[in-house]
């Protein structure tokens, strides 16, 4: 599913981006999400939130 649709960048990205230890700033200087329109900020921010919080850190 497409999040941010100015951009064309799918949900699937962000969380690849999260999962990789991205957190939103640097997902949006690698991809663009959210700087066009910047309705899929709030939404994206979340996105990456949810999966920082549920991202298991090795010991
Ligand atoms: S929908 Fe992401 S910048 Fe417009």
């Amino acid at each position: 599913m497409y999040i941010c649709l100015c951009k064309a960048i799918s949900d699937k990205t962000i969380v690849q981006s999260a999962q990789n230890g991205c957190d939103y700033a640097q997902i949006r200087k690698q991809t663009g999400v959210g700087t066009e329109c910047g309705k899929c900020t709030q939404v994206a921010k979340s996105l990456v939130k949810e999966v920082i919080s549920t991202v298991k850190i090795p010991a």
